[in-house]
């Protein structure tokens, strides 16, 4: 039985917060109900939390972050073993791999309305993100002729129409069985007094409780069992924008598997040293990636005596995971990450009021701060322009247009790599269009296998299945 208006009442008595029911007179039964279920699933030990770090977020950043060195790193370019890489494809072949999509999250940046996962960035298809990461994953189970489950995380804002998507799309030819959506939490915010806030007179203003909020999402939606029915050994991590990825290449899933590690991150050198990625550091013997504004300018600045920036490497959010390292981290209490933030609300005569400058905040759980439970944890270098591009905002750096130009540059070094020239204006670079399915090449080897002996580009180019 839902909880009755007393037993809210009462709840929020005990914790200084009945002003959420405020407008309870004004509403219908079904905006009760819908408020009270809300009620019902704040959690105050969560809130207290908040309200703690809150207060410590208020202090400033003053809590000094102690001594701690940049992490071991390994270059993936270097490897290269095939022992390595065949035990990443036995892994695959064997149907042990799974695949983690985080894409819950709001790309409030962005300023697109709908699921990020939906945005078209195939240049010349326009093929949405889900799309291209979904053919990647088709194209992984045909090539091994395998099986890999594709878990979707979304949120209770975009769950739906992710899933909707998904149907009307026919999954893009993966089996529906194995694509499974899982919800993560949603969390209220806090004015800067510690009370909650209303977004409506009958809503509590809530939101994702951030990517690490997949931790406990994995748990109480029943997914690590899943994982486990379905035989799975290790999950490879990422995030929803980033249309280079190398979906569970084998040669890294090798290498986290000949070195035994529960995570393994992919890293990547900044671009300059005010680039905003968390740097990869260990600390106290363990691993750890620290917040880019956690970092005084000196730290990021900071050269060593050949020149090299001394915190070059950054997580760009592609991980492997062990199943085990998560089963034993689902209920880790993740530290709590506060953002300042402009959230509409609902003022005390009922009104929705959009402020101009912050005036709450919000708190995430960020994956990352499972790292220092990890008993291994590896640092993998990879080829920036290989694999990442990230769709995050409207203009300028990591937007649609310098995604857009990082896939063709990536397809076109394809091309050259079969020895087909591809046309480039004086500053190299392409002048045509190109776009290739994942199912018809996953990779430069994979092109050259299907291209005719005689191909050559004079216009854009799509190959497609
Ligand atoms: P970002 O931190 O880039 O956030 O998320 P975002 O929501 O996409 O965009 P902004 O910050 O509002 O502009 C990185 C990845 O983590 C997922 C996102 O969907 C994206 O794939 N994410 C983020 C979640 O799944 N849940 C969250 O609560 C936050």
């Amino acid at each position: 039985m839902a909880m009755t208006y007393d037993e809210a009442l009462a709840k929020l008595k005990e914790q200084g917060q009945e002003h959420l029911l405020t407008f309870w007179e004004q509403l219908d039964d079904e905006q009760r109900e819908g408020l009270l279920a809300q009620i019902e699933e704040i959690d105050f030990v969560d809130v207290e939390r908040m309200r703690a770090a809150l207060e410590q977020h208020k202090d400033g950043v003053a809590a000094s972050l102690g001594a701690f060195e940049p992490a071991p790193v390994i270059k993936l370019a270097e490897t290269g073993d095939p022992d390595v890489r065949e035990l990443g494809l036995t892994a695959l072949r064997a149907g042990k791999v799974g695949v983690l999509l985080v894409a819950g999250g709001q790309g409030s940046r962005l300023g697109y309305d709908g699921p990020k996962g939906c945005y078209e960035i195939g240049p010349i298809t326009n093929a949405p993100l889900f799309e291209i990461h979904a053919r990647k994953i088709l194209a992984l189970e045909k090539t091994y002729n395998t099986e890999v489950p594709f878990y979707i995380m979304t949120s209770e804002a975009n769950d739906a129409p992710t899933r909707e998507f998904f149907k009307a799309n026919g999954c893009f030819g993966l089996s529906p069985d194995r694509v499974i959506f899982f919800t993560q939490g949603m969390w209220p915010g806090l004015m800067p007094e510690g009370n909650l806030l209303l977004d409506g007179p009958n809503h509590v203003f809530v939101s994702p409780d951030g990517h690490g909020g997949i931790l406990a999402a994995l748990r109480c939606r029943g997914v690590l069992q899943d994982m486990n029915d379905r035989g799975l050994c290790t999950l490879f991590y990422f995030q929803v924008d980033n249309p280079l990825i190398e979906i569970a290449d084998p040669d890294f899933i090798g290498l986290h598997l000949a070195n035994e590690a529960e995570i393994t991150l992919k890293v990547c050198a900044k671009r300059d040293p005010q680039e905003g990625l968390g740097m990869v550091v260990t600390r106290d013997g363990h691993s750890e990636v620290i917040e880019y504004s956690d970092l005084t300018d000196e730290q990021k600045e900071e050269r060593m005596p050949d020149g090299q920036l001394r915190l070059l490497y950054g997580s760009v959010a592609i991980h492997i995971f062990t199943l085990g390292f998560l089963q034993r981290e689902a209920d880790q209490a993740l530290p709590l990450h506060v953002a300042h933030k402009k959230v509409p609300y609902c003022d005390e005569t009922g009104r929705i009021v959009k402020p101009d400058s912050p005036n709450a905040y919000k708190f995430e759980k960020f994956i990352f701060d499972v790292l220092p439970d990890a008993e291994r944890a590896l640092n993998v270098e990879f080829a920036r322009e290989e694999e990442f591009s990230p769709v995050k905002n409207a203009e300028g750096d990591d937007s649609p247009a310098t995604t857009k130009r990082d896939m063709i540059a990536k397809w076109a070094r394809w091309f050259e790599a079969c020895g087909v020239s591809v046309p480039r204006d004086a500053d190299g670079t392409p002048t045509v269009l190109i776009e290739i399915d994942p199912c018809y090449a996953l990779n430069a080897e994979g092109l050259k296998a299907k291209l005719p002996p005689d191909f050559k580009i004079d216009g854009d180019v799509l190959l497609r299945e």
